[in-house]
């Protein structure tokens, strides 16, 4: 209670931890972020989404055995039961590909033998063939909403290029499929955000993971959080030329519009991630598409000003979706497919936490300050006017 006798309400649970954990660490004032005690700047550099997945689901680098078993299960668990083909063949093009997912990821435990079977073990299993579904998954989804049918996964590439495999029907550019792999990692985990709280709030009802990830993907969707690097994609194509780009920007702050891809609760400054995707951004241009081109001075100039404008004065910096969409862009990647490949990313993330909170799981009950009215009388419905 405060002390004028009402209780401290905190909007959005702005600053309330929820629980302790030893996945993720956002600093949101030096701009860092680490997965299981690693900097995300070397995870980036050196590492692969499989060997994220392993650090992130068994809190330790795996050793070279360790991750071609790893490798082996997501490699097993990659084709698509049929009527799972079916969910998305009926869907893909009738809806938002972030729809079609949450109801083929949901689908998903019409497969599992064991629904009963809660165990640690079985979780990890389960995390591990969601992994590797929703890669495939994501893919032929892109791959029907532009005409194409299912096609069976290549056992012999890694999951970005055989992502890539999957989605356009044949073997990837390594550059490309190496970015995209880059871009999972950098998607793969991120602590409490609100996909992974909405994660825990389903799963510690004691629901099962496959219903916890579900609303995982459905809090995900939002412009707010997933759904921002189509946004900001969406901004820079009505942006259009370099030379718009002060006015429109302008223009929305005088509108008071949000600039996506800019802000973030606990970044006050430059997003670490931003910062990686930039730099990629700026060393792929000398071979890119005028439009990539384009994009990338449009991105460049928005940041310049929004930075002089928000960035130390209000804490408003870039964050991981605003340079995003050319990256994609640069891959032949569709926009309507940015936010499903997040998902497909944030899947360890949202596996891991949840297991780790089932270890000391206490079922999510705030509360909310009753501000309506009270002691009405009922009125029958034929008095009421
Ligand atoms: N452009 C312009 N103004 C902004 C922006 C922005 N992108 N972000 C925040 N503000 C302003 C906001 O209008 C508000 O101003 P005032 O106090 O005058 O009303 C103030 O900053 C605080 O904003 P808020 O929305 O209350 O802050 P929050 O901590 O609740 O929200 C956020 C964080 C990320 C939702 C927000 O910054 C935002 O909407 N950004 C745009 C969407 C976006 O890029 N989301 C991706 C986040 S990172 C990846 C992920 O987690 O998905």
């Amino acid at each position: 209670m405060t002390e004028t006798g009402l209780p401290q309400i905190s909007q959005g649970l702005d600053g309330i931890y929820i629980a302790e954990s030893s996945i993720c660490k956002v600093d949101g004032i030096a701009g860092r972020l680490y997965y299981r005690g690693y900097s995300i700047d070397q995870l980036a550099k050196n590492s692969t989404y499989e060997e994220v997945c392993y650090l992130i689901l068994y809190g330790k680098l795996p050793t070279a055995i360790e991750l071609a078993e790893f490798n082996k299960k997501l490699v097993d668990a990659r084709p698509l039961p049929p009527m799972i083909i079916d969910v998305i063949n009926e869907f893909a093009n009738k809806q938002d590909p972030m729809d079609t997912l949450r109801s083929a990821v949901s689908s998903l435990s019409a497969y599992d033998t064991d629904m009963n079977d809660s165990s640690e073990a079985a979780n990890l299993d389960r995390s591990i063939n969601l992994i590797s579904k929703l890669g495939s998954i994501v893919a032929t989804i892109g791959r029907y909403m532009n005409g194409g049918k299912y096609i069976e996964p290549n056992p012999s590439m890694t999951h970005t290029e055989n992502f890539l495999y999957m989605l356009n029907g044949k073997a990837p550019d390594k550059k490309d499929a190496e970015l995209l792999d880059l871009m999972f990692v950098l998607h793969a985990e991120h602590s409490s955000n609100a996909s992974t709280f909405s994660t825990l709030v389903a799963g510690s009802t004691l629901a099962d993971l496959y219903s916890a990830v579900t609303s995982g993907i459905a809090a995900l969707k939002g412009p707010l959080h997933g759904g921002a690097d189509e946004a900001a994609l969406k901004m820079m194509r009505a942006i259009g030329n370099p030379d718009n780009t002060e006015k429109y920007i302008n223009d929305a702050l005088a509108g008071k519009r949000k600039i996506m891809g800019f802000g973030h609760r606990v970044y006050k400054t430059y997003d670490p991630r931003a910062t990686i995707i930039k730099e990629d951004l700026l060393a792929l241009q000398e071979n890119q598409s005028e439009d990539v081109k384009t994009l990338t001075k449009i991105a460049l100039r928005a940041e310049t000003m929004m930075i002089e404008k928000l960035g130390k004065s209000h804490g408003i910096w870039p964050n991981i979706d605003f340079f995003a969409g050319p990256i994609y862009v640069s891959i032949g990647i569709q926009m309507e497919m940015f936010t499903p490949i997040f998902a497909a990313s944030r899947i360890v993330g949202w596996c891991s936490h949840m297991m780790e909170y089932w270890k000391n799981n206490r079922i999510f009950r705030p509360l909310e300050y009753y501000v309506g009215p009270s002691g009405l009388d009922y009125v029958p419905i034929k008095e009421r006017k």
